[in-house]
């Protein structure tokens, strides 16, 4: 089966040490990318991704990065985008994969407000900081061009991509951190889209349902019942795998997409088509 081939490019990841992060940076690799900063507040995680990397780079002079970022943290995002576009000269593909998980469970009347504000400054916070300092460095590089069967056809100055959940588009209970965070996320996705239309910069969201990731593994533990609810909900009955959600940010980011903007596709078999299929059939 033939793979999107990117053949050159370059990425920034947050949230690299792990997870989706961390699958993106190695199917981007590769996808041929010249180029990967993998970003990651877990640092050590962060440099054995970024050698793993070098595995599949397909690009004959590839070359990984890997930088520590706290993404709520305005000097720490500025500096994993300067790091990256002084050694490597451009930014092309902005992947946003750092966050944080459901960490409560507690419904509306119990919840805790400082589980409420870690959880909407990292993944509403940390991620406008890193679009916002990105956009700035793509609407100042040129763009990039592809021939395709009908002449050439304009890139952009670059893709950005955030990750989302399910809960960007539907409610669960026990999760309105979590859920107001991510749906806060398309609002971010939508204005920066917007905001960077003259300069022609993409910015989209992927919202994957459960993806088989350390974050998904903490909530099976904390939560015992949600192997059966993943079993009773999803229509394949089991959880994505980190490349099912990978392989549709590498699409993003390839000559494919360059008329996607704005959008966020959900990843999720289905499941969230409409409500508790499986009792009524
Ligand atoms: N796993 C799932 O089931 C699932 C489903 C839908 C959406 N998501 C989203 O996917 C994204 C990636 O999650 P994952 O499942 O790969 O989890 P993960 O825990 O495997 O990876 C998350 C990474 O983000 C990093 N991170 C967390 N806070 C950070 C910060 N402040 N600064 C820098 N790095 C930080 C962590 O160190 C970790 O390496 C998250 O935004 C999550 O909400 C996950």
């Amino acid at each position: 089966m033939s793979k999107i081939a990117l053949n050159d490019g370059v990425a920034l990841i947050t949230g690299a040490a792990s997870g989706i992060g961390k699958e993106t940076a190695l199917a981007l690799a590769e996808a041929g990318v010249r180029a990967i900063a993998l970003a990651d507040i877990n640092e050590q995680g962060a440099l054995e991704a970024a050698q793993e990397s070098r595995r599949y780079a397909k690009h004959a002079s590839y070359r990984s990065l890997a930088i520590k970022v706290d993404i709520v943290d305005e000097e720490s995002v500025q500096t994993i985008v300067d790091t990256t576009f002084r050694e490597f000269g451009r930014i092309d593909f902005s992947v946003n994969s750092a966050g944080m998980g459901n960490i409560s469970g507690a419904i509306t009347p119990n919840l805790a407000v400082d589980v409420f504000n870690k959880t909407v400054e990292t993944n509403i916070k940390g991620t406008m900081l890193c679009v916002r300092a990105v956009a700035k460095v793509m609407a100042d590089q040129g763009p990039l061009s592809y021939t395709s069967r009908h002449g050439t056809r304009s890139l952009g100055r670059g893709s950005i991509i955030n990750v989302g959940s399910v809960n960007s588009h539907v409610a669960a209970p026990g999760m309105l951190s979590y859920t107001t965070s991510k749906h806060a996320l398309i609002g971010i996705t939508k204005s920066a889209a917007i905001d960077t239309l003259k300069s022609h910069i993409r910015v989209n969201a992927v919202c994957p349902s459960w993806v088989d990731t350390p974050m998904n593994h903490a909530s099976l533990q904390r939560v015992p019942q949600l192997a059966q609810i993943i079993k009773a909900v999803s229509p394949l009955q089991q959880v994505a795998t980190t490349d099912e959600v990978a392989d549709y940010i590498v699409f993003l980011c390839s000559p494919s997409a360059s008329y996607i903007n704005g959008t966020s596709l959900v990843i999720d078999a289905g499941a969230t088509l409409t409500a508790h299929v499986s009792r009524v059939t």
